[in-house]
């Protein structure tokens, strides 16, 4: 299929070396890439522990890259300011966990950045249908989300390719994200399926400057 520059390549931070952050954003930022997306963990929702606001807000004062915030709690409602504070782009929010997601969507949106829904591998689409003239930004999550490394589930691009249709149908923007196990062997899959963004972690970070271009290259992005 032809190869579109308006698609991204996200590297993930999370497999970056967390002893030189910047150094792992910088890294990506001379590759070419556009955005970076950062993986916030609270040990609940997910069990793990990743950074907090003050560490995007440092890592913003030396980038330029567009700032893609995974929010992996339980109650993110009440970590919102301080993420849009940091200097994120663009907040994405878990449908999950009991909160008032509109609510939550508008805070974001009303700030001046971008806001996203999230869902897991085990969550069905129906409950991110309300939301979608809404958010810029849906992430379908290709792993059960706290870790890095994990295989990619190829079942979850049925949910992509509904999506996508829905977009097409109801004449929708926001973008299509997948997040989790992604490699230049899923890229083509993805495409297809209608996605827009792809992050990536350790394809991305184990790579090679070489492999990393040749990766950005199969996307589209470069
Ligand atoms: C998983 C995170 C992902 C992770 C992706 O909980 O949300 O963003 O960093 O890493 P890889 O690409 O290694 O699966
Ligand atoms: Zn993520």
């Amino acid at each position: 299929m032809d190869k579109d520059y308006n698609k991204i390549l996200a590297p993930s931070i999370l497999a970056g070396n967390h002893a030189h952050l910047a150094e792992s954003l910088k890294l990506a930022e001379d590759d070419g890439r556009r955005w970076i997306h950062l993986d916030i963990m609270d040990g609940h929702f997910v069990p793990n522990l990743s950074f907090g606001p003050q560490t995007v807000a440092d890592l913003r004062k030396g980038s330029g890259l567009f700032f893609d915030v995974h929010l992996m709690l339980d109650q993110p409602n009440l970590y919102l300011e301080p993420f849009i504070e940091a200097g994120s782009d663009l907040i994405s929010i878990h449908l999950e966990p009991q909160y008032d997601h509109r609510k939550a969507i508008n805070t974001i949106k009303s700030s001046g950045i971008q806001a996203g829904l999230v869902i897991n591998p085990a969550t069905e689409i129906d409950g991110l249908i309300p939301f979608l003239s809404e958010v810029d930004l849906i992430l379908l999550m290709t792993v059960n989300p706290g870790f890095g490394g994990q295989s990619f589930m190829e079942s979850v691009m049925e949910k992509a390719r509904k999506l996508s249709q829905i977009r097409e149908d109801e004449g929708l923007q926001f973008l299509l994200e997948v997040d989790g196990g992604v490699g230049p062997e899923h890229v083509d899959l993805c495409l297809d399926a209608g996605v827009d963004v792809l992050v990536a972690g350790t394809a991305y970070y184990k790579r090679d400057a070489a492999g990393r271009r040749d990766f950005a290259q199969i996307v589209g992005e470069c």
